[in-house]
């Protein structure tokens, strides 16, 4: 593997991605971690990455004593490179500005650079340079402000590079990572069907012949857990889906149309009159929310009691909610969750005594994609949109009932049929319609109503930290209107959300 050592860049995480893009395992640990941490993922390289600090600062974070005396090539990025640099004898110093932008390289050549031709363009970002070169390094790229923008010692394998190889704005960057690959002789076998297997055994050595649970939510990474662990244990595990009547149209079925045909031991339980009950005359979001949570919590339980004594909680967590990074991850996520009470169906019951099985904690979402189209996912639910837990619940302002959802869900149903009609769903991150409580009089026919609004939204977004609503073509939203207020006659008024996040959310609630 390749180990990543993150002092705080933004980027850290795409060098981890670039390197499984490029077929080798890697992972990231904070800068600091002790070098037997470090040796429990068997690394055969390794990164420093880039951060904010200056190496001069009293409190820049170092990697721990021995890391640098290890017999394997290590790459230092940016402030990794500066590190690297100074740590053999060299000076580093505070340029009189900052450097930020593309920067062409005037020159370049060496190993980490074999075989690469043409112009190179390098993503720069830093306020420290190295100014004079420690013994045994050699410069092999310079542009026209940053006379060392990359150097090596091919004697002790130390490379160093001051752009950031990471990001798209270095367009030749991936072959860069993929010398450095070559150069620590790492495995290039990170493949989906390698990757399957792995997860497979690993789990029969975990569970045994132990007796798995799964809460199955019918989004993408619950689904292929099911469908990995029932090639892992077979009937050994359980995998229960609730039916909390906040579902989209159809989409019970389709979960079930899924993974029973591929041996997933599937059980529905419908609960969508407790949840009904639960949530009847209940406006506030925050209490919905709640609600939602503790009925599931509660559904959940009372089936897995019913079924039979489990040893084992199979849970769909991802890579990027367990990374150990010093990064601004994990800040960002409490951040968020200060705004909305995130609930994600599946969320633990805390007395049932359950071991943990979380196959996927290492991976990535569009890794998980992969594995979900070897493993035979429905392309409809593997490239899906996000959906929240608490379903269609949040997407109806206000109090909730019977009719309402029934509304909403023909709303949503045509809004996204129409997406996918139109070629539209796979350019958008997320869309979703909303019930507003608002009512307002029209004229159908030769008639006066007085009906709903039905708000629409459709965003582009990364990360769905922030996002940007999509840019759907006029036409398209004109069918939709038209078709909604043709269909569903409870709607009167159809308007599209033009407000991006922040300050919105992607939400509606
Ligand atoms: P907001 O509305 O906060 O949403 O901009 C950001 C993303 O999070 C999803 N979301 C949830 N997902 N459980 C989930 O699993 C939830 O409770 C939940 N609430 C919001 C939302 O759909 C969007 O993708």
């Amino acid at each position: 593997s390749v180990v990543i050592l993150d002092f705080g860049s933004q980027y850290t995480r795409l060098i981890t991605r670039r390197f499984r893009e490029l077929g080798a395992y890697s992972v990231i640990l904070p800068g600091t971690a002790p070098l037997e941490r470090i040796m429990r993922e068997r690394p055969q390289g390794i990164v420093l990455s880039g951060g904010p600090s200056s190496v001069y600062d009293e409190h820049a974070p170092r990697p721990a004593p021995g890391v640098l005396e290890l017999d394997i090539p290590i790459l230092g990025v940016c402030y990794g490179m500066q590190f690297l640099a100074q740590q053999a004898g060299g000076e580093v110093r505070r340029a009189g500005k900052r450097e930020y932008g593309k920067a062409d390289l005037t020159r370049y050549s060496g190993d980490l650079f074999a075989g690469i031709q043409g112009e190179f363009v390098a993503w720069m970002s830093h306020s420290d340079s190295v100014v004079t070169l420690p013994k045994g390094y050699e410069v092999v790229a310079e542009t026209e402000d940053t006379p060392v923008t990359a150097i090596e010692n091919t004697q002790t394998r130390r490379y160093g590079v001051q752009f950031h190889p990471e990001v798209v704005h270095t367009p030749k960057g991936g072959q860069l990572l993929a010398n450095f690959l070559t150069i620590c002789g790492v495995e290039r076998d990170w493949t989906a069907e390698h990757i399957i297997d792995e997860l497979v055994s690993d789990v029969q050595q975990q569970v045994g012949s132990g007796k798995v649970l799964l809460a199955i939510s019918g989004g993408v990474d619950s689904s292929t857990l099911g469908l990995l662990l029932a090639r892992a244990v077979g009937e050994n595990l359980t995998a229960v889906f609730i039916d909390h009547g906040l579902l989209r149209l159809g989409e019970r079925e389709q979960v079930e149309a899924a993974l029973k045909p591929l041996g997933v031991n599937l059980i529905t339980v419908d609960a969508r009159t407790e949840f009904m009950d639960a949530l009847s005359g209940v406006s506030d979001p925050e209490e919905k929310r709640k609600i939602i949570g503790r009925e599931f919590i509660r559904a959940f339980e009372r089936e897995a009691r019913t079924l039979g004594s489990f040893d084992f909680l199979a849970q769909g967590t991802l890579y990027p909610d367990v990374i150990e990074s010093s990064g601004g991850l994990h800040s960002e996520k409490s951040g968020a969750a200060n705004i909305k009470s995130h609930h994600n169906v599946g969320g633990l019951p805390a007395d049932l005594n359950f071991k943990l099985v979380e196959p996927f904690r290492t991976l990535f979402k569009d890794e998980v994609r992969a594995l979900a189209r070897l493993l035979g996912l429905p392309e409809h639910i593997r490239m899906r949109h996000p959906f929240p837990g608490p379903g269609l619940a949040i997407r109806c302002l206000g109090a909730i009932s019977e009719e309402k959802m029934d509304i909403l869900r023909r709303v949503d149903d045509i809004f996204i049929s129409g997406l996918r009609e139109f070629g539209l769903y796979d350019g958008c991150s997320q869309a979703l319609a909303i019930l507003t409580p608002i009512q307002s009089v029209g004229v159908m026919g030769d008639e006066r109503t007085y009906s709903y609004t039905a708000a629409l939204r459709a965003v582009t977004t990364d990360d769905f930290m922030t996002a940007e609503w999509a840019r759907l073509p006029y036409d398209f939203l004109a069918t939709m209107s038209n078709r909604i207020v043709n269909q569903v006659h409870e709607i009167n008024r159809v308007v599209y959300d033009i407000t991006g996040k922040p300050p919105a959310t992607i939400e509606w609630e």
